[in-house]
């Protein structure tokens, strides 16, 4: 018997039978997010989710302490995630990786899970191909595919027989545009363009006149919640498809609600698909949002990662409490799969084959509401899986 077996039976021993009187070992979770820059709200909501769920079921799992460590990464950039999620594995020996707003970085840290066992739960990135790249990945977002689907099949009774696309120029605008295009068209609509639009753009006048000069009913557009959305919004509203009559259907990444005071009117009229809205009426949502305020969150910045993140920290509560607190991935997300709760944003379950969230997808409208602006949800999708996954497989290695 080699030094190795010995020290695993070791291990695993240790994992199950604490001696009396001993300290159960904190489990270490590594969370990456931006906590500054352009994007921070979505950093900040990670932890008000984070918090929140800890508020309310107690630090511990399984009788052990659980501990988050943070790490910032405001924008998406590969290599910087990846050296993260390495020194967060090697230095802060983290057992399990969360959090990830961008795709590039998510998919940055995938390679690192199989050889450290660290399973990832993914707080947002919301490409199909990042569950489908590592057993080892869940995720309690949302995908592109996810959302952009219902919008192509709710674009008909909104009144758009043609379309024009206008995505980011990156994976999950990919995602967006494809699922769209293919729902849309199934139905009997027609895209007339797909615009791709660079990540960083600021300044959407000549997005605006293609549009306009495409002749189309409505537009279908996704950009990652931030500073471009404002811009994109602010810019169909005052530069011409609006005064067209011409109808603007999204992702709710587009119309977040901590936009939605300094947009106004701007965003009135606007319809989206989305999983969560804060003004979801439902004694669930009703106790986040108290748990929310009971961390110091404010109700005008709360978005949906707030919520991913809750419900991600279930999820992480779960693996810990089957492993008994040892580093084993495998039975982590074994523990996980088929999982079914009531979340804020309503009936969710964990599809034990993509390891994606299964939720219901809203298209909802903003309007006025009180002295502020709201979504109002029209219509519902229930049980939506993450329909890319399939689609999206990468090819099997040979
Ligand atoms: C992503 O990079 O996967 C992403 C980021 C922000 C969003 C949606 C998707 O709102």
């Amino acid at each position: 018997m080699g030094a190795g077996t010995k020290l695993g039976t070791a291990v695993v021993l240790a994992g199950l039978v604490l001696p009396a009187g001993a300290a159960a070992e904190t489990v270490r979770v590594g969370v990456v997010g931006p906590f500054s820059g352009p994007y921070a709200v979505y950093g900040k909501n990670f932890r008000l989710g984070i918090e929140a769920y800890l508020s309310k079921h107690g630090t511990k799992a399984g009788g052990h302490e659980v501990s988050f460590v943070y790490r910032d990464l405001d924008a998406p950039n590969p290599a910087r995630a990846k050296a993260i999620a390495q020194e967060l594995i090697v230095k802060e020996n983290v057992q399990y990786l969360a959090g990830f707003y961008f795709t590039p970085n998510a998919m940055a840290a995938v390679p690192l899970l199989k050889e450290a066992r660290v399973p990832l739960v993914v707080f947002n990135a919301a490409t199909s191909a990042i569950t489908a790249s590592s057993p080892y990945v869940v995720r309690t977002s949302f995908t592109m595919w996810q959302n952009a689907v219902p919008a192509g099949r709710s674009a008909g009774r909104l009144g758009i027989a043609s379309a024009v696309t206008a995505v980011s120029d990156y994976a999950p605008g990919i995602d967006a545009e494809t699922a769209f295009r293919t729902t849309f068209e199934a139905a009997g609509g027609s895209v007339r363009e797909s615009i791709r639009i660079p990540l960083g753009t600021s300044n959407f006048a000549s997005v605006m006149q293609r549009i306009v000069d495409s002749g189309v009913d409505g537009v279908f557009a996704f950009l990652p919640s931030g500073p471009a959305t404002f811009g994109f919004v602010r810019a169909f509203h005052e530069s011409g498809p609006r005064q067209k009559g011409i109808t603007l259907l999204t992702t709710g990444d587009v119309v977040p609600e901590p936009d939605l005071p300094a947009l106004g009117d701007a965003a009135v009229g606007v319809y989206s698909t989305y999983h969560y809205a804060v003004s979801h009426a439902s004694p669930e949502n009703a106790a986040f949002l108290e748990s929310i305020a009971a961390v110091g969150g404010q109700r005008g910045e709360v978005t949906m990662t707030a919520v991913a993140a809750y419900d991600g920290t279930h999820l992480l509560h779960r693996m810990i409490e089957a492993t008994g607190g040892t580093r084993d991935p495998d039975r982590a997300v074994a523990a996980v799969k088929g999982l079914a709760w009531t979340s804020p944003r309503g009936p969710v379950s964990l599809d034990p084959v993509s390891r994606h969230i299964r939720q219901t997808v809203h298209l909802r409208v903003v309007e006025r509401s009180g002295d502020g602006y709201a979504h109002r949800e029209i219509d519902s999708f229930p049980d939506q899986p993450d329909h890319g996954f399939d689609v999206t497989q990468p090819a099997p290695a040979r």
